[in-house]
């Protein structure tokens, strides 16, 4: 007998990701990339040397599967320093360190999620968290947040929170809208959890890059919410070296020895060196006073882009944290955001990516493109003319 087709249903729906698309067209039409979020300048020099220093150094075998225990001991010294006075973190039996926020988001979902469990998640969102929840078996229950401020409706939230209703998948500061979700909200969010008895897994990977006097509050912190949630770093934003893949878990015991369950058979360690390495970069940057720098760069590099958009007839909508500028497309005529990217990357050369995809229905979603200013001055302003092209050609 001839089997037709070999793939599992568990695949089903889950295509190319819209980066890869972008990206590929990107390079076809010699674009400015706006697109895809990730750096395009040097990474810190601190960080290199740190890394090149342990390769040097023979830390080149596999690393423990929980991940190397100075690396665990210094991030359980940096959440000190991200939330003083919050309870504090056991290396040993509170951490996990694996192949990116990536790994550790489809980890946390396999190892809570049963078939058939409903996974609520605000909308727009991050491109994995769906696939992560089909893979499971789960069913993704959606909360808008809607423009331009990006608030949800407590109501809706509520009614979410149905009887199979499992985890809430948050994300703050937020990609793509760069809502940044304040206390108040997270304390919306956090009764209703305990009170249905729901996990909360808090993708948190631009809890450095803020703008404004914003401020992140890792949910965790809030009253009764350390037991049920699992909280998701990376070092890829923070540090400007997303091919380093060095992410991890925060997390109860019993939680934890979940997620160690499926990372010891996912990836089961990830790099020895780039660990290692991180290890030595979070005292580092806690002292040398990085994270304002960051900011500083961050928020020039946000202006910058912002008069480039301004510039093209397009006003941004404000941001708290994480590095994209989103604008309504509408403001140029276009009805629909995917159409307004396709022709910005192949016929005006730039591209960015269109919200929508973030979108379990993106025909309804709102036409909003999302342009990612973590690029040197250069690439930004290389976008101007070509951006205000696109302006004069449709008389607007
Ligand atoms: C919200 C969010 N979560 C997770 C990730 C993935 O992080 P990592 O590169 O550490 O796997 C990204 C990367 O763009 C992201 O934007």
């Amino acid at each position: 007998m001839t089997r037709t087709d070999h793939r599992a249903d568990r695949i089903a729906g889950i295509g190319t990701s819209i980066f890869t698309e972008i990206t590929a067209l990107a390079v076809k039409h010699e674009a400015v990339n706006l697109g895809q979020g990730f750096p395009d300048f040097p990474a810190p020099d601190f960080v290199k040397q740190a890394a090149a220093r342990h390769i040097r150094d023979d830390h080149n075998q596999y690393a423990a599967s929980a991940g190397v225990p100075r690396l665990r001991a210094a991030l359980a010294e940096d959440w000190r320093r991200l939330c003083p006075g919050a309870r504090a973190v056991d290396p040993t039996t509170e951490i996990t360190v694996g192949s990116g926020a990536t790994e550790m988001l489809h980890d946390a979902v396999l190892a809570t999620v049963n078939p058939g469990d409903e996974v609520i998640v605000f909308e727009p969102a991050y491109d994995a968290y769906g696939p992560d929840v089909a893979m499971a078996g789960g069913v993704v229950r959606t909360v808008p947040l809607e423009p331009p401020d990006w608030r949800f409706d407590p109501d809706r939230l509520a009614a979410a929170f149905g009887p199979r209703a499992r985890a809430l998948i948050l994300n703050t500061p937020h990609n793509p809208t760069g809502k940044v979700f304040s206390r108040a909200e997270l304390e919306v969010i956090a009764d209703l959890c305990r009170r249905r008895d729901v996990l909360v897994i808090s993708d948190e990977v631009y809890g450095e890059i803020l703008f404004d006097g914003a401020a992140h509050v890792p949910i965790a912190t809030l009253p009764e919410m350390a037991d049920r949630t699992i909280t998701i770093g990376s070092m890829g934003k923070t540090f400007s070296v997303t091919g380093w893949k060095v992410g991890w878990t925060i997390a109860s015991p019993a939680l934890t020895a979940a997620v160690r369950a499926v990372h010891q058979f996912v990836t089961f360690t990830n790099s020895a060196p780039f660990q290692e390495a991180l290890a030595d970069v979070l005292p580092a940057a806690a002292d040398n006073g990085y994270y304002g720098q960051l900011r500083a760069d961050y928020a020039r590099r946000r202006e910058l882009l912002a008069r480039v958009l301004r510039g093209a007839g397009l006003e941004p909508l404000p941001i708290g944290g994480a590095y994209f500028l989103l604008t309504d497309v509408g403001q140029l005529g276009y009805a629909n955001d995917a159409d307004f990217c396709r022709r910005l990357v192949t016929e005006i050369g730039v591209a960015a990516i269109p919200t929508s995809v973030f979108y379990e229905h993106p025909e309804a979603a709102p036409a909003v493109a999302r342009f990612c200013f973590a690029k040197r001055d250069e690439t930004i302003l290389a976008a101007a003319p070509r951006l205000a092209a696109l302006r004069a050609s449709l008389n607007v």
